[in-house]
């Protein structure tokens, strides 16, 4: 199954949302395979938002993603990684879809609650950046014959 990797930003543990956040991705059906808290730092954020440091708003992500510990997930099922993304919504939270993580939680592109891989090369580069291998648990979901079908798993 595929995995994807999600970070739930300071906006979001600060503002009491790590339990809704996370709820959502369980009652949709991902499989939870690793999650933690970290307090990041400038060096792997420099890596992380790498396409980003040149950008006049880069200080700012600096200081909002290092103002509170966040907490890095990864999630599993198929298609996690764009099942994820469209549960997150846009990157602006105030244009993003309600029912949207974002939609329903952000009015911010900066302040907007979760970042999510957007692409199968980006998760597996920021799985390894935020995980060590013993930290990624892979498990028999009990669920799995009532969340696919045969042709699904
Ligand atoms: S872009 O501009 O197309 O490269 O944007 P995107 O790939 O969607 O990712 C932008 C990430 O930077 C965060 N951020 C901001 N974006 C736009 N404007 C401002 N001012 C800003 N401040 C922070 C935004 O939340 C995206 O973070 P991630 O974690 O990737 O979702």
């Amino acid at each position: 199954m595929e995995k994807s990797l999600i970070i739930i930003k300071p906006s979001g543990v600060q503002r009491g949302l790590v339990g809704p956040v996370i709820n959502r991705f369980q009652q949709k059906g991902l499989q939870i395979n690793g999650i933690k808290m970290m307090q990041l730092d400038e060096e792997i954020l420099r890596r992380h938002y790498a396409h980003l440091v040149d950008r006049p708003f880069f200080p700012w992500i600096l200081d909002s993603m290092m103002a509170s510990p966040v907490i890095v997930m990864v999630v599993s099922g198929r298609d996690a990684i764009e099942v994820v993304r469209q549960m997150v919504g846009a990157t602006n939270g105030r244009k993003a879809l309600p029912g949207t993580i974002r939609g329903d939680y952000s009015l911010s592109g900066q302040e907007n609650i979760i970042h999510a891989s957007d692409s199968p090369e980006s998760a597996a580069l920021e799985i390894e950046r935020f995980f060590k291998a013993d930290e990624i648990f892979d498990y028999p979901l009990a669920q799995k014959q009532f969340l696919y079908a045969p042709d699904e798993i």
